[in-house]
């Protein structure tokens, strides 16, 4: 494990039987609020970004915003929020996926991906994938090309990693850290 990997595993906390009995919750919380360890989180996603090529980065809500917001100004790229069904004011574009029970639906506004753009997902966590398969799907209906996903935290229990490689088409997922 390298130093940075080290210094921001140090930063997660381990919450047992949250949201329900059975969950251990990975609360990033400690993570943000520790300058050295939020900068180096921000540079290595920042520099992932850059070397995939990016124009763009999409922030999946909520906590993908805290992260993806400062890597796309570092990486010199624009933010586009991807949200809870809803939330957005304009033209947006939809997309449904299968919850472990029942369904979620995300939405980007349409006009914010153009064919022009290579887009890096940032989020905090991968678990089911689901999120990010959807997330995925909606880039690819806006006209953009997918650069990649990159997550803090990949929980490999979960299987996303499978799931995810379909929709990826090729761009690589970048987790730092494996749970
Ligand atoms: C969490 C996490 C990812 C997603 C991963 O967000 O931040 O976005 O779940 O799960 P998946 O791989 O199984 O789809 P959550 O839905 O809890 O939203 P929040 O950040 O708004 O709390």
């Amino acid at each position: 494990m390298t130093d940075i990997q080290e210094l921001l595993l140090s930063r997660i906390r381990d919450v047992p039987d949250y949201p329900e009995p059975g969950v251990m919750f990975k609360d990033i919380t400690p993570l943000l609020a520790d300058p050295e360890a939020f900068n180096a989180l921000t540079d290595t996603l920042a520099e992932l970004t850059v070397r995939a090529g990016a124009t763009k980065i999409v922030g999946l809500e909520a906590r993908g915003f805290i992260l993806g917001a400062p890597v796309a100004v570092c990486a010199g790229v624009g933010f586009v929020p991807v949200r809870k069904a809803g939330k957005l004011p304009g033209a947006t574009l939809s997309q449904a996926y299968d919850l472990e029970y029942g369904s979620a639906e995300i939405e980007v506004h349409a006009e914010d991906l153009t064919a022009d753009d290579r887009v890096m997902v940032v989020d905090d966590v991968l678990a089911t994938g689901g999120t990010a398969e959807a997330s995925l799907q909606l880039i690819r209906r806006a006209g953009a090309e997918v650069a990649g996903v990159s997550v803090l935290m990949e929980l490999g229990f979960l299987g996303g990693r499978a799931r995810l490689e379909p929709a990826l088409g090729g761009a690589p997922l970048e987790s730092l850290l494996q749970v």
